[in-house]
């Protein structure tokens, strides 16, 4: 310290007085909520189908974990199973704890069988529901749950307190074991088998075959009182419809943000997409069975096959006779399977609370500006099974945005750029726009084979970035659910057909646009999204449909870490997986 500057003593007995009087409060409430993660095989039972299925601590789905806003989140896992793993942590901004994010070959390398790791951070400005999930292959078939986040102590929701709060995820049945469906698909090239149901809280209800009273989700409620559905879309490829018979609902949450309350009938949610909702009990309800269904079915416009079945979970009502015959319940009318018009009337309805204690900051000026055509593709048939492929004309499915389809690198995006040795790893040279332009949304271009890299966007520190996501009619127009790691971005607008800079941006919201870390780029259509690069590391953005994610619809922005010392990527930890 010779030649330092010296505090007199007085100085400095004020100045660590004042930092402890500033971080006090924030101290005396946050705590740190520690989870253990056993990685397990167990054996369930859905549809008469007996098998034994990846499970954290043996349950299906997994653990509920809960938080306060402020928290640190510290959660141990150690992998029992036969099979690479590692979890995500979907919508956790990961503000410089990149190390924890959780993508395999992108953040870390997998944790392999026998062995473990910490995954360590702080909730910090997100309150609401988001959720885990395991983010190699196609584990998160079953290797998930929700992560709810209070707000912190003392501090109400901005509508009024629910009787009670429900988590309800929206999942997936598979009878077959969805790592070997996605295998076989890889090798022939051809689309994965479908589903064979959906689930509410892993229980697909009385709807299917060989499925009773005991695979049906029950929502007991007392009449009069209001409970907050806490929804997950956590299916692996199906963006949901959903509804309750004879009730209406108020959703008041998206992606662990606030947004202005409104009512619907129907809702929709996207792969990865959270929603809270309050729905209010009848004070007498006037069914005589007094139980109501509560509905999801696919919203697809794929030109492949898809799972085409409706899965019921009950709403019942407290003092109501047992209800037996589940499957005579009346149904809420759902939308028709490719019902866009009802997908573009709900989303529109989205936007911020944008209130004094939670306001929007939205970027009114942009640094850089991108432009990703986002869908399928083709490559060459390279004869892997018997000389054929099951693609198209004997092609091989691929995705890509920008027509590169990303190739997963074999070790760690975030360690090669930690230790700057970029070389044989990733190139950063994401393209800005398509190489070659098109009509996106008319008739695709006779060429469709696609390129492959593992290519990135460098980014300066605090780089205030839009990226328009046009849908391209490359083997049909379809909706793609485009998820960003480590941010949430602003939704500034969306429209159909091709994006028109020379009209479309005066049109953008951004005054109340909705804050959300997950969303549906339109089917033949657009949507403009903001966000300001102030977290270093590396960052995959892909679609939430995991098939497209296994075709390469990913690409990954690297943000450089800015000059001060709170603006920098931290060291890995010493249990990263090597
Ligand atoms: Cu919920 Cu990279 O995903």
């Amino acid at each position: 310290m010779a030649g330092g500057r010296r505090l007199s003593p007085a100085c400095l007995f004020l100045a660590v007085a004042l930092v402890v009087l500033v971080a006090l409060p924030e101290l005396a409430a946050a705590r740190t909520r520690r989870y253990t993660f056993n990685v397990t095989m167990a054996t369930v039972t859905r549809l008469c189908v007996t098998k034994s299925i990846p499970t954290v601590n043996g349950r299906f789905p997994g653990p509920k974990v809960v938080v306060r806003e402020g928290d640190r989140l510290v959660v141990q896992v150690h992998n029992n199973i036969n099979n690479n793993v590692t979890f995500h942590w979907h919508g956790v901004r990961q503000l410089r704890s990149g190390w924890s994010d959780g993508p395999s070959y992108i953040t870390q390398c997998p944790i392999q069988p026998g062995q473990s790791y910490a995954y360590d951070f702080r909730i910090v400005g997100q309150r609401g529901t988001l959720w885990w999930h395991a983010h190699f292959s196609w584990l998160r078939a079953t290797l998930y749950g929700p992560l709810l986040i209070l707000p912190p102590r003392g501090v109400p929701y901005p509508f009024p307190k629910p009787h009670t709060e429900v988590p309800l995820m929206l999942g997936e049945w598979f009878n077959a074991d969805p790592e070997a469906v996605i295998k076989q698909a890889l090798q022939t090239g051809g689309g994965p088998n479908v589903s064979d149901a959906y689930t509410f809280n892993g229980l697909p209800g009385p709807t299917y075959n060989c499925s009773g009273a005991s695979d049906t989700f029950k929502l007991r409620v007392q009449p009069g009182k209001t409970y907050l559905l806490r929804l997950v879309n956590a299916a692996l490829n199906d963006e949901l419809f959903f509804a309750v018979d004879n009730h209406t609902l108020t959703v008041v949450q998206a992606d662990a943000s606030y947004v202005k309350p409104f009512t619907a009938d129907t809702l929709v949610i996207s792969p990865g997409q959270t929603m809270d909702v309050l729905l209010t009990a009848a004070s007498s309800p006037s069914s005589p069975a007094a139980a109501f269904a509560i509905a999801v079915a696919p919203y697809t416009n794929t030109v492949g096959t898809f799972d085409n079945t409706t899965a019921i979970a009950v709403l019942e009502y407290d003092g109501a006779p047992q209800q037996s015959a589940l499957r005579s319940l009346p149904r809420p009318a759902l939308p028709l399977y490719n019902d866009t018009g009802a997908v573009t009337n709900f989303s529109a309805r989205f936007r911020s609370l944008a209130s004094a204690q939670y306001p929007a900051h939205v970027p009114r000026t942009v640094d850089r500006r991108f432009f990703f055509a986002v869908g399928l593709g083709l490559d060459p048939c390279q004869s892997r099974v018997n000389g054929t492929c099951q693609g198209p004309n004997g092609t091989r499915f691929a995705a890509s945005m920008n027509n590169v389809s990303f190739t997963m690198p074999r070790t760690s995006l975030l360690q090669a750029h930690y230790q700057r040795r970029y070389s044989g790893v990733l190139t950063a040279n994401f393209p800005a726009a398509p190489p070659v332009p098109f009509n996106y949304t008319g008739t695709p271009p006779n060429n469709t084979f696609v390129t492959h890299g593992t290519r990135v966007v460098p980014l300066n520190f605090n780089t205030t970035v839009e990226v328009v996501l046009q849908d391209t009619s490359i083997l049909g127009a379809e909706s793609h659910p485009l998820h960003l790691h480590g941010y949430d971005f602003f939704v500034v607008g969306q429209g159909f057909g091709n994006y028109d800079a020379n009209n479309d941006t005066a049109k953008y919201n951004l005054v109340d646009p909705v804050q959300r870390n997950t969303i549906s780029v339109p089917t033949a259509g657009w949507v403009a999204i903001r966000f300001v690069a102030d977290n270093p590391g590396v960052w995959i953005m892909h679609c939430h449909l995991d098939v497209h994610l296994s075709w390469g619809l990913a690409m990954a922005w690297l943000v450089n870490d800015g000059p001060l010392p709170n603006q920098k990527l931290p060291p890995p930890p010493s249990d990263i997986p090597r």
